[in-house]
């Protein structure tokens, strides 16, 4: 069975991202075409990068690195559910991003975003990223207002549009990473 892991992309005490996160967790449950979990960086707890090499050479010495790469490691595919801060993603969902490489290579990517404008930008720069570490970005994603999509900014109460475009953000997220294993498999 596919396995997709649901990441939330915010750690700040009062975060919007659980809400959504649990909410695009809830939606997933629903369907049977692969297994989803998520995945709270807070949980992990990782400082700011602090191994002597280069993730893209695999030679992973902290605990909290392994840790971390064996849960990354475990999924073929992934929702990232990010803020929008200062026009790009969150400082922890980059520094997550940046411990591992191998354990991202050849998955697919999907993206849920909130923000003034939803969170448009910070998905624009997650997609760049996504490039430099072999993930398929799929063209489906999930853009929420704080304006529309949240009460005072806060309180989540999603449009009723919102749950189709995670469905169709799904739709891809799971074909691409079911299409992808064997490029995996090889690697
Ligand atoms: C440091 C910081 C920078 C922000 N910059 C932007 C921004 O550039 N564009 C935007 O639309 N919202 C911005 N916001 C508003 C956030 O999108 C909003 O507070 C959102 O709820 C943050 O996600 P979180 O609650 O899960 O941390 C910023 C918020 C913070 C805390």
């Amino acid at each position: 069975m596919t396995k997709i892991g649901i990441i939330l992309g915010s750690t700040r005490p009062g975060r919007n991202g659980e809400a959504v996160a649990r909410w695009v967790a809830q939606i997933a449950s629903e369907r049977t075409d692969a297994e989803f979990e998520l995945v709270d960086l807070l949980d992990y707890k990782l400082p700011h990068l602090d191994e002597a090499y280069p993730p893209s050479l695999g030679q992973y010495t902290q605990p909290h690195t392994l840790a971390w790469a064996s849960k990354i490691a475990s999924f073929d595919g992934y929702v990232m559910v990010t803020p929008e801060y200062n026009h790009s993603t969150s400082g922890a969902l980059k520094n997550a991003i940046d411990f591992l490489y191998a354990e991202w290579n050849n998955k697919a990517v999907g993206f849920v975003s909130y923000g003034s404008v939803g969170g448009t930008r910070a998905v624009e720069h997650l997609r760049l990223i996504a490039g430099e570490l072999q993930m398929a970005d799929v063209r489906a994603q999930v853009a929420l207002s704080l304006f529309t999509d949240f009460e005072n900014f806060s309180v989540f109460k999603p449009g009723e549009h919102q749950s189709d475009a995670v469905t169709a953000m799904l739709d891809q997220v799971v074909a691409w990473s079911a299409a992808l294993a064997p490029l995996r498999d090889a690697s």
